[in-house]
């Protein structure tokens, strides 16, 4: 039978590459939803205020750690936020200590909590050349933050503007550009010669920017980058789906109370935690390509941070119908909405 006609397959347990696990109550509603499907996931720093320091991270790994509670096997991998005034010798021990496992870039105001972010790259030139000297990763946030750049552009003319030349300077670099949402993003991938990868979400690969403002203006399909043209969705399922191992799952599930994205100025995130792997099964069945599944969600991303894939392994069901949306995730008196296609999902974690 081939791959494209089982009724379920079974792939290593997958990790995420890119996840916003907020704290305090929020921290402890979203953690099982990650913690009890993936192995492992690299957590964003941008908390307030955001993890700058090691004492920070390994505080924040603590109150994970101590969330997760007794039993469970997810490892969180943590990240140091890059600031203007961040010490290369700090990122440097930090992670040669265990601390973090990579740093990120977020253009000041490009989004959610990054206004301590880096105002200009070259006020961390001595950071990179540090991250540099010990193969330690950046993960950028790739989009421009000028008001004159329509926000549809921001992550193309990122490339171009800053990029490029941060790498033409940074060679051995070890870059990973996030959450990419362009065609433009995932050419520019293909393209590169060495140092560079991308992690892709679900939700790119599943939605473009109609599903926004279809029947009236869909604040649980607003995050950043934001979704773009069909063409640029159809660009990162090829991407995806290719077997390339510069591809591998960043899901940026990013949750935020139901009553901040819906309201005038609301948040940027989709909570995709709930059923990842059960839209990527989707998305790389229509594709014809579930053999690639495990690659993209499983074996890229340790590759790529040199790490072990993991050895035990999930199955995924082929269902007769279209699964429902997950329940909304209830924190106190609110709730965190999660993210679901309207095209059918006919696939089941088992
Ligand atoms: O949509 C987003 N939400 N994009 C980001 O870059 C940050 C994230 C968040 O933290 O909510
Ligand atoms: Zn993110």
């Amino acid at each position: 039978m081939s791959p494209e006609q089982r009724p379920s397959i079974v792939i290593r347990r997958p990790d995420d590459w890119h996840l916003h696990l907020r704290d305090e109550a929020l921290l402890e509603a979203v953690l099982p939803y990650t913690a009890d499907v993936f192995a492992r996931a690299i957590v964003m720093p941008n908390l307030v205020p955001p993890v700058t320091t090691i004492a920070a991270a390994n505080a924040y790994r603590d109150r994970i750690n101590r969330a997760l509670g007794a039993g469970k096997t997810f490892r969180p991998l943590m990240t140091c936020y890059l600031t203007d005034t961040i010490s290369a010798d700090e990122i440097k021990r930090g992670f040669e200590q265990g601390a973090w496992v990579a740093a990120k870039l977020y253009p000041a105001g490009a989004t959610t909590n990054s206004d301590s972010g880096v105002t200009s790259v070259d006020k961390i030139y001595p950071a990179l050349e540090a991250m540099q000297s010990i193969g330690m990763p950046l993960l950028v946030h790739g989009e421009v933050v000028d008001p004159d750049v329509d926000v549809f552009d921001r992550e193309a003319r990122f490339i171009d503007d800053v990029m490029q030349p941060m790498r033409e300077r940074f060679k051995d670099l070890k870059v990973v550009f996030e959450h990419i949402t362009t065609a433009a993003a995932a050419n520019y991938v293909f393209g590169a010669d060495k140092n560079l990868a991308a992690t892709i979400t679900p939700h790119h690969l599943m939605i473009n920017r109609n599903a926004i403002f279809k029947g009236g203006l869909r604040p649980h399909m607003y995050c950043l980058p934001v979704a773009k043209r069909e063409h640029d969705r159809q660009s990162l399922r090829i991407a995806a789906t290719s077997g390339d191992r510069r591809f591998f799952l960043g899901t940026d599930s990013a949750p935020h109370i139901a009553s901040t994205k819906e309201c005038d100025g609301g948040c940027a995130g989709v909570f995709n935690a709930p059923n990842t792997m059960e839209c990527l099964a989707q998305v790389f069945d229509e594709e014809d390509a579930l053999d690639q599944l495990e690659a993209f969600a499983s074996l890229n991303g340790p590759a790529f941070y040199g790490l072990e894939p993991n050895t035990d392994t999930i199955t995924l069901t082929r269902q007769s119908t279209g699964i429902s949306a997950p329940d909304p995730v209830v924190v106190g008196d609110e709730v965190i909405k999660p993210f679901m296609p309207e095209t059918e999902v006919r696939w089941r974690l088992t």
